[in-house]
């Protein structure tokens, strides 16, 4: 006790920092019967301009229209208008949109956690993914648990595979990054602003020479339940196949909206071999998971080639996944994430206890454990000052 306090500096043990672990194995204890689960409700929605700046609308829905198969996919991309986020956009348009949604009914969008969909899609497939790795942050205000990704880590992580050699063929093109066009251009080719019975049909030849950007986007909030957890999960849709049934049709809310989620997958060969199927069914994994957990009941794939030509599309209904690859190799099973994240949520609820303190939320690659350290006080941003001042005012 005696010691000059520069010496404990060099021999105390580093402070025991409180870490909490969440192992993710044996995945046995989430076997069976998953959780019960609710259809997701829409609570409310909004959309990004063509300047991806937040409006309170409906003008970023597009509706679906069959793509022409043959399309090139690599069209257009030196004219990509890429928008990635430069700043930290937080939970902060989801919770304008959800205070804008209490101020209209005055009652209290009560949750017990708050996030962004594809959050809880990195918590739900995460016992599949041997790859998985996340860093997330969480702070408990006002009873809720509001969880964000960590944007500084995105940030690095988008870096890296930006950086990443070219593995294309052309001279200059990251392979990385004509991947993420092709997505994109996909949904140009597949969407139209208006239903297609009243769009007149030159509007709909133009889509392949329309230019791709992903500023434009529309969000929907949905209410929905996993085990005894209530979130309110905000995230993009793609678009519609039919027109959006108003609220008013079902008194009960009880409406299935029909959202459609747009993947691109490199086409099968016409007899796939184990390899071939398992790539893809771990690839439906993350499908699933996503359009799961907004209620977007069906999934329209665009099969392309290597090359990136469009080879053909193929609708799949989001609840028949898990049956399929149940059938199929069997390499995921939708109960064990419904009911992991079940537990996940259980656990972050008796970890992430203290009011305005900010957690970090971590899965290390190969680690199998999902880790919680305390990492600051104050929010950190995470519940926008807008969204508290509100909540005072309620
Ligand atoms: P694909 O999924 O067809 O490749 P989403 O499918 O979620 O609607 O996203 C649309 C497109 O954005 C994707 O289309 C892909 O091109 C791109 N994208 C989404 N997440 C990405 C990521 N993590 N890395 C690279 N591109 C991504
Ligand atoms: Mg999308
Ligand atoms: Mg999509």
């Amino acid at each position: 006790n005696l010691t000059p306090s520069s010496s404990i500096k060099d021999w105390a043990p580093a402070p025991t920092s409180s870490i909490s672990r969440f192992p993710i194995q044996p995945l046995n204890q989430f076997r069976g019967a998953s959780a019960s689960i609710k259809r997701p409700r829409e609570v409310t929605h909004f959309s990004y301009d063509a300047t991806h700046t937040y409006v309170e609308d409906e003008s970023g829905i597009n509706y679906y229209c069959p793509p022409r198969i043959g399309a090139d996919l690599k069209e257009g991309f030196d004219m990509f208008r890429h928008y990635e986020d430069t700043t930290d956009p937080h939970l902060d348009s989801l919770l304008r949109a959800v205070a804008s949604k209490e101020r209209k009914t005055g009652v209290k969008e009560h949750a017990d956690f708050v996030t962004w969909r594809g959050m809880m899609t990195k918590l739900m497939t995460a016992p599949f993914d041997m790859f998985a790795e996340f860093e997330m942050l969480a702070t408990l205000h006002d009873g809720t648990i509001y969880i964000e990704e960590d944007f500084p880590s995105r940030a690095a992580q988008r870096a890296q595979e930006a950086s990443r050699p070219p593995k294309w063929q052309d001279p200059g093109l990251p392979n990385h990054k004509m991947m993420t066009y092709w997505g994109y251009k996909f949904e140009t080719l597949s969407l139209l602003p208006t239903p297609p019975s009243s769009t007149p049909r030159e509007v709909i030849n133009a889509r392949g020479t329309a230019p791709v950007s992903n500023y434009a986007q529309h969000c929907s909030i949905v209410r929905t339940s996993i085990g005894p957890h209530k979130l309110l999960l905000g995230g993009e849709v793609d678009g519609l196949s039919a027109p959006k049934p108003s609220p008013s049709s079902s008194p009960e809310g009880n409406i299935q909206i029909p959202w459609i989620e747009l993947k691109t997958s490199e086409a099968l060969p016409p007899h796939p071999s184990h390899r071939d199927t398992l790539k893809f069914e771990r690839k439906l994994l993350k499908f699933w998971a996503q359009s799961f957990l907004l209620g977007v009941p069906k999934i329209i794939i665009g099969w392309r080639s290597k090359q990136g030509i469009l080879t053909g599309v193929q609708e799949l209904e989001t609840g028949a996944i898990p049956g399929m690859v149940r059938r199929g190799t069997g390499c995921w099973d939708g109960n064990v994430c419904i009911n992991f994240a079940a537990a996940v949520l259980g656990w972050l609820r008796e970890v992430v206890k203290e009011e305005g303190k900010v957690y970090r939320v971590r899965l290390g690659k190969k680690t199998g454990v999902v880790e919680v350290r305390e990492e600051g006080d104050g929010g950190g941003g995470i519940v926008s000052r807008e969204f508290r001042e509100w909540r005072k005012e309620m």
